[in-house]
């Protein structure tokens, strides 16, 4: 897609934003960096990310200037929660002052801007309070495995699971709460991990979530046969733990993409995520900003609108707000209902660790 002059651009709608499927804005996952410390398969594997790999240099990535520029632009328009992603964000230097500035923005109606991070959980230990203190309010870690040789294989990082608990405990005692850790499940790699997983975190205060392996940009290996259902992963949950479905998806807030359930005994929630099975386009109110500044409607783009020339220091915001404004009552992305409908094909899509997960 071409950038066009903010001159071309219809002035922003001043009634509530909404895209070619009606769908609102409220979310912005903002990736801060494209490099990684793991190399988890279905992501980043290592014969596609090896140590040639042309990554961003750091000079071209959006700097916290341009972020706020940038993130100020979206809650204009109605976003309600920043998700700072990756990559592995926690390897971008700095972040807790990054936080910092996007914790103090307000929406139209002068409510908090919520912030949230979603991280591999190795670096969580040292930086949760500083990240805490800086206005995070959320923190989801992903965590694919318990066993500790099957942790190394699938991140391909030589780290104990330790770390990530460690960095989970401590996203805890600095008041980071309610944590969730998001698992995805690949069929013959990792489905003996769910009931570990669920063993060790019912009646932690951890929500624990299931997410179908996608067949996102990076996932070269996927194939439908290695997705495990949403339904399949409750019902072997169910057999050793009862279990209640909840109302609502994540209470509402961020876009319907969990099917929430909680332990009939009291002891917390789960989550199953059918990004595959049982698509939520519908329901999508997500934009995504890679590192690099471009911006993707949907996960499974392949194109993203360069928005550095809107980001100068010497920009006029109002443009930017026009930019954004048009390119969501444009978007009618519904790429998951589209793999459903044509089961067979494939469609190239950006790496994930670029747009961020
Ligand atoms: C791209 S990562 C970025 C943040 C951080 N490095 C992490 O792993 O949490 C964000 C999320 O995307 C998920 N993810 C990556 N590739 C996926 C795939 N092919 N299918 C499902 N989820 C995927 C990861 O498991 C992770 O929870
Ligand atoms: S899923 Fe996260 S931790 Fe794993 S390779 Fe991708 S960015 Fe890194």
């Amino acid at each position: 897609m071409n950038a066009r002059h903010p001159q071309d651009l219809p002035l922003a709608a001043a009634a509530p934003l909404r895209d070619a499927l009606g769908r609102p804005l409220r979310d912005l996952r903002l990736s801060v960096i494209d490099r990684c410390n793991f190399r988890c398969g279905y992501c980043m594997p290592r014969e596609s990310f090896g140590p040639d790999y042309p990554f961003l240099p750091a000079s071209e990535r959006l700097g916290f200037d341009e972020m706020l520029r940038l993130a100020r632009g979206f809650v204009a328009l109605g976003v309600e929660k920043i998700r700072l992603t990756g990559g592995e964000p926690l390897l971008r230097r700095g972040l807790p002052q990054l936080v910092e500035r996007l914790a103090a923005l307000r929406t139209p109606n002068g409510q908090p801007v919520e912030i949230a991070l979603t991280t591999n959980g190795v670096l969580l230990a040292a930086q949760a309070r500083a990240l805490r203190d800086a206005g995070l309010t959320r923190v989801t870690v992903s965590l694919d495995a318990l066993d500790d040789a099957l942790f190394r294989h699938l991140s391909g990082a030589d780290l104990p699971v330790a770390r990530v608990l460690d960095g989970i405990a401590a996203a805890q005692a600095a008041g980071l709460a309610p944590l969730k850790v998001n698992t995805v499940v690949e069929r013959g790699v990792n489905e003996g991990e769910i009931l570990p997983l669920v063993r060790h975190f019912r009646g932690s205060g951890v929500a624990l979530r299931f997410i179908e392996y996608m067949d996102v940009g990076g996932a070269s290996a996927w194939d439908r046969g290695r997705v495990v259902s949403a339904d399949e992963v409750r019902a072997r949950v169910a057999a050793e733990f009862p279990l209640r479905a909840l109302p609502g998806a994540d209470g509402g807030r961020d876009g319907a993409t969990a099917q929430r359930f909680a332990h009939a005994d009291g002891q917390g929630e789960l989550g199953f995520i059918a990004s595959v099975s049982q698509p939520f386009c519908g329901d999508c109110s997500r934009a995504r900003v890679s590192s690099d500044g471009r911006l993707y409607t949907c996960l499974f783009a392949t194109r993203g609108l360069d928005l550095r020339p809107w980001l100068a220091p010497d920009s006029d915001p109002e443009a930017l707000q026009q930019l954004l404004a048009t390119r969501w009552a444009r978007r009618d992305d519904r790429y998951s209902e589209r793999r459903a409908e044509a089961p067979a094909r494939r469609y190239p899509t950006v790496r994930m660790s670029l747009v961020g997960g």
